[in-house]
């Protein structure tokens, strides 16, 4: 059983995402111990001095410090964010055969420990990694959580916020499927309050070309920003960090998370960005969307090809 009192996170690869992940956390507060670990202990350990520097400033006191596997024995959260990012040009299913080979032998070494906590999994494709890391420690699957489309979401919600001059957070509207060039609008439930946003988008001049615009750009989005400045990390950071907040704090709260459907969306077998509810347990439940005729066969479309590449964990 995952523990009910205490927070320790461990923080597994401190590239972008990692650190970024690791200074948002300190920012937020509300996390006792931060251990970070990374293969390169020099850079770790200059990572931690630096993250110390500002701990005056934040708003609970986490012990932060240069960790080692071992310390994953009583963590409460281990968040990998290890392997090789996208490159320009290159699509998140592209980084599989690598990556998998570096979570086969991180998941190992961190359930050597005795590790029995919660597993949240960044790196990409982060699906697929997410069902690794499923099988490769035997945890339950309420306990591997992948930030599947959390920031899919996010940046959907931007969009939105924008079209309509309402924050982010007063949007209620979902990116599902897989994180990745398959992902899907779930245009037939978005609403502010109620109010239908496919409708309101439909009624503007331009609406279905403005629709599939807003879901090229949600889409397309990493593209863009890692042509300009390498990698993405302050957005995936953020939606890292809400994760772990709704777990340590037990929030009960749905955020969009790649999690294993067992017949869920008429889907098996698959680790997949739903809306899900997220507490001290990890998934407590995943929500099924009514979905329309067409986003349905778009979310069946994305289950087959991520099933396909899931396929590659046993080979
Ligand atoms: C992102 O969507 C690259 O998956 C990363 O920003």
């Amino acid at each position: 059983m995952a523990r009910t009192s205490g927070n320790k996170v461990v923080v597994i690869g401190i590239g972008a995402v990692g650190i970024s992940y690791a200074f948002a956390l300190l920012n937020q507060g509300g996390c006792d111990e931060l251990a970070v670990i990374d293969l390169n202990e020099k850079r770790a350990s200059a990572e931690v001095r630096d993250l110390r520097h500002g701990i005056l400033y934040a708003p609970t006191p986490t012990r932060v410090y240069q960790g080692s596997y071992a310390d994953c024995a009583d963590a409460d959260i281990v968040c990998i964010c290890a392997g090789a990012a996208q490159q320009p040009g290159e699509t998140r299913l592209d980084l599989i055969d690598n990556n998998l080979k570096v979570f086969h032998s991180i998941v190992g070494e961190v359930m050597k420990t005795g590790f029995d906590g919660i597993f949240l999994i960044a790196t990409n494709p982060v699906d697929v990694l997410s069902y690794a890391t499923w099988q490769f420690s035997g945890l339950p699957k309420e306990r591997v959580i992948g930030s599947g489309t959390i920031l899919d979401t996010a940046r959907l919600c931007n969009c939105l916020g924008k079209a309509f001059d309402v924050a982010p957070s007063s949007i209620d509207a979902h990116m599902i499927g897989e994180h990745g060039d398959s992902v899907i609008a779930a245009w037939s439930t978005a609403n502010i309050a109620g109010m239908p946003l496919k409708e309101a988008l439909q009624s503007m001049p331009d609406g279905e070309a403005r629709m599939r615009k807003i879901h090229a750009d949600v889409r397309d989005a990493a593209y863009a920003i890692i042509e300009g400045k390498g990698a993405t990390y302050y957005g995936i950071a953020m939606g890292l960090a809400r994760i772990t907040q709704a777990v340590l704090h037990n929030q009960h709260v749905v955020l969009t998370v790649s999690a294993l459907l067992e017949g869920q969306y008429g889907e098996q077998d698959v680790y997949i960005g739903v809306p899900a509810v997220i507490s001290r347990t990890g998934i407590t439940r995943i929500i099924e969307k009514p979905l329309d005729a067409d986003e349905a066969a778009q979310f069946a479309r994305s289950a087959d090809i991520l099933r396909g590449y899931q396929q590659k964990v046993a080979a």
